[in-house]
């Protein structure tokens, strides 16, 4: 059998997770505190700060940050709302969760975020919000996107699963429409495990989302059981249980303190990446604009399927036979069968998102990655493009 890249299989987005994550978990079960408290209001206003944002409410996903965004937001049924073709479900299913219409808008087949000269076509009376998403940890063009929304009066919703640490002309991404969305999950820039977070530019928003969050009660209805004495609580709007537990804020108090160290791993990584596939059958992600800092979630490479003639499933496979744990982000949304039957969306409606969704394969870019493992992978992909 030939030999592998790589000897035991290098997982795509391990986390990072160092002794300070561990002992503050262990420290929130030894008190028995595992719920939302303490951990989680310090995770909040850490997050607030970095972010330079107004308010900063922890729940439990992007997926729920998202969905309670569109309520605060107003969003009702019927509502359209504006989101990239090339994006993960759950920004959709938000919309859809809502009761409201998700209207799909192509790419921009550089930067792979949604093109704002598209979006000016898709509104109608219906519209009342736009979600960008900033993929891979792109910044958007927020100077076209601000302005759409500024002349169409819409609400604004930033999808930053991916862009914890992205800038755009000095500003950062989630502070500049009326909600940011973020996400822990295992494989992002931060992790809790599973967990995420809103900031909100207006306090009743974020106030909003907080009761939302916690079956519609009352505010600091976590604090009932804490030494205070207990305290009754109100339930007045029927809410969903999307709270984050403070064993998932002690990850991410710690994660949040390396935020810049493991971004300048994972910069260091793109970097490698790009200088060693120069000359490979791909085309790499392209620069950041000049006037904006990129997150670096993302090393998306497009594989050009014409010269190497082998599919993306093709090298797919073939990185998996190296050892080498790949990712897809994302088969667009459009193809999928649920909104095919639901939208009537098809092949051919965004053709920039579907060609990206053809070619694109996501390399491990986990700033867990030893200098052994980066040099695997680029072993790896060299070897199967060549
Ligand atoms: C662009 C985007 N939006 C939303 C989400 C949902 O995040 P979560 O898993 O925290 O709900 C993800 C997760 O991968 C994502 O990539």
């Amino acid at each position: 059998m030939p030999t592998r890249s790589k000897d035991r299989f290098l997982v795509f987005g391990a986390p990072d997770i160092g002794t300070a994550e561990i002992e503050e978990v262990v420290d929130s079960i030894q008190r028995g505190w595992l719920g939302t408290g303490p951990k989680v209001a310090a995770f909040e206003e850490a997050f607030r700060q970095y972010k330079e944002a107004g308010h900063a409410v922890a729940v439990n996903s992007c997926t729920a940050a998202l969905h309670l965004s569109m309520i605060a937001a107003g969003i009702a049924p019927g509502d359209e709302i504006i989101v990239p073709a090339m994006t993960f479900c759950s920004t959709v299913n938000a919309i859809i969760h809502a009761n409201a219409v998700p209207v799909l808008v192509d790419v921009d087949p550089t930067t792979m975020n949604i093109d704002p000269n598209q979006v000016a076509a898709k509104i109608t009376s219906k519209t009342k919000g736009i979600i960008c998403v900033h993929f891979a940890g792109r910044a958007c063009d927020m100077d076209a996107i601000c302005k759409i929304c500024n002349r169409y009066d819409l609400k604004l919703i930033e999808d930053c699963a991916h862009a914890i640490e992205t800038e755009y002309k000095g500003r950062k991404t989630g502070t500049f429409g009326d909600f940011g969305c973020f996400s822990f999950y295992v494989t992002k820039n931060v992790i809790t495990g599973e967990g995420g977070m809103v900031v909100a530019a207006k306090e009743s928003d974020a106030a909003r989302i907080k009761t939302l969050a916690l079956h519609g009660m009352s505010k600091d209805a976590w604090k009932r059981f804490a030494d205070e004495g207990y305290k009754h609580y109100q339930v007045v709007e029927c809410g969903f249980k999307y709270n984050m537990m403070d064993i998932q804020a002690a990850i991410g108090i710690h994660q949040l303190k390396r935020v810049e160290k493991n971004w300048i791993a994972r910069k260091k990584i793109w970097n490698r990446y790009n200088e060693a596939f120069k000359h490979l059958p791909c085309i790499l992600p392209s620069d950041p604009a000049s006037d904006t800092r990129h997150g670096y979630h993302l090393y998306t490479p497009l594989i050009d399927i014409d010269k190497t003639g082998r599919s993306r499933d093709w090298v797919l496979d073939a990185m998996t036979h190296e050892n080498i744990g790949v990712g897809v982000h994302y088969i667009p949304v459009h193809l999928h069968p649920f909104y095919q039957k639901e939208y009537g969306w098809e092949k051919g409606d965004f053709p920039h998102a579907e060609w990206i969704g053809d070619r694109t394969v996501s390399l491990p870019l986990s700033p867990a990655l030893t200098e052994q493992d980066v040099n695997d992978v680029i072993a790896a992909f060299t070897k199967v493009l060549t």
